[in-house]
């Protein structure tokens, strides 16, 4: 059982945040075991770090791993920088070996941001993805992960049979599903425009029987929706999906910026999820995600890094992102908080496993190094939103188990 004496800073809703100062929290493997006030009589045996502050780990519910080292290669526009930087990386990871060394790396570099959590897109091959979930069950991960189907309108080396990308990510899920507590699998079209009809359909049939998770892109660009408008013969994106099948209380749509209110009400009345990726929203020069209008819905809103779209893992960076990316609407630093912990966890059915910081939950933890001079209780979470990306992670948990720790300088 590790105990460590500290701060701790955990959410309670999105309107409120508690600070815990000069606690003690212990855990292992089977959770958080109590969190108390530091008392010198019963806490001898404790490290003391109260150098450092106690959060939740991370969630990013959007995140492509096959994206990861081409972050920043820069062309302000969707289709341009798919075809001139996305396909080009992904196709490297045809090769087994490039696919495992990339995964490895990944995983590492979420830790490093304090991330413990992540919805993951692989690249197109089988291979890749069985990559990407053997080096989550290696380096300890909790994850989402699915291979990236494409079967229509893409570079040759990208494109997938609709019977490979259909029963290759069904192999993928056989082999996943409720193997590893922490990991499981999520059915990936990568968006209309590469997916036929047929893949599409097939994939919502599988999924609504077996009750898995999917994820996919919506609406992101004004030329991508104009392509998909004339490919489907349909009113609206949103339509193309929700004839097929695909919209479910358990499909992750990233972006979402160019809906009408009719699509809004189509969301809603399915309880999709939304991935908002304000980083990569602005990056390739999308649009402005509709904060309040999809709130005003009461969907579920996520934060995703969208790497490599989005330019960093660090989602305190996103958190602050999302406050950024909004040019009248003003969200409040409870709220950014929030959104990468515990709302993030809500959206993922998670809320009572992960995502704050409680005695009986799963101990997914991030330990960040406190400025110094040290700052009032009363900034602190304000602090940690709008420049908290530049506060060293010091140790990544993911349930009670240390995933990453910075060597003692
Ligand atoms: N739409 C289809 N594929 C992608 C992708 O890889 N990244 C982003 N941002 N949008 C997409
Ligand atoms: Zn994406």
């Amino acid at each position: 059982m590790r105990k460590i004496r500290t701060k701790l800073l955990t959410p309670l809703t999105p309107d409120a945040a508690v600070i815990y100062r000069d606690h003690v929290i212990a855990w292992d493997e089977d959770g958080i075991a109590f969190i108390r006030r530091f008392d010198p009589a019963l806490d001898k045996d404790c490290e003391d770090r109260r150098d450092l502050l106690c959060l939740p780990g991370f969630i990013d519910v959007h995140v492509h791993l096959s994206q990861y080292r081409i972050r920043g290669a820069y062309e302000p526009s969707l289709l341009n920088w798919l075809e001139r930087h996305v396909f080009p990386e992904e196709a490297r990871s045809v090769d087994p070996a490039y696919a495992k060394t990339l995964s490895d790396e990944f995983f590492q570099a979420l830790f490093i941001a304090g991330t413990s959590t992540a919805v993951i897109y692989t690249a197109p091959f089988a291979e890749a993805c069985e990559a990407a979930f053997a080096s989550a069950a290696s380096s300890g991960a909790r994850a989402l992960i699915g291979m990236t189907m494409m079967d229509s309108n893409g570079p040759p080396e990208l494109i997938q049979s609709t019977d490979y990308a259909f029963s290759r990510s069904v192999e993928l899920f056989e082999r996943w599903h409720g193997r590893n507590p922490l990991l499981e699998y999520v059915f990936t079209p990568r968006f209309a425009l590469s997916c036929s009809k047929e893949l599409m359909s097939r994939v919502a049939d599988f999924a609504s029987a077996r009750s898995a998770w999917i994820q996919t892109h919506l609406s992101e660009n004004r030329g991508e929706i104009e392509h998909v408008l004339q490919l489907f013969e349909a009113d609206s994106y949103t339509q193309v999906y929700e004839r097929l099948g695909l919209l479910t209380d358990k499909t992750i749509l990233a972006h979402a910026i160019h809906l009408d209110e009719a699509e809004l009400d189509i969301l809603a009345a399915h309880a999709c999820k939304i991935a908002h990726c304000p980083d990569s929203n602005f990056f390739l020069k999308s649009g402005e995600f509709n904060y309040p209008a999809l709130a005003a819905k009461k969907l579920r809103i996520g934060i995703g890094s969208d790497v490599a779209a989005g330019t960093a893992l660090s989602m305190l960076y996103h958190a602050k992102m999302a406050n950024f990316r909004q040019s009248a609407h003003s969200l409040k630093p409870e709220r950014l908080f929030h959104h990468i912990t515990l709302g993030n966890a809500t959206l993922l059915g998670l809320e009572e496993r992960i995502g704050s910081l409680e005695p009986g939950k799963e101990a997914d933890l991030c330990f960040l190094r406190l400025p110094s001079p040290a700052l009032p209780d009363e900034d602190l979470l304000s602090a940690l939103c709008f420049w908290g990306h530049e506060w060293l992670v010091e140790e990544t948990v993911v349930a009670g188990r240390t995933v990453f720790r910075r060597l003692e300088a």
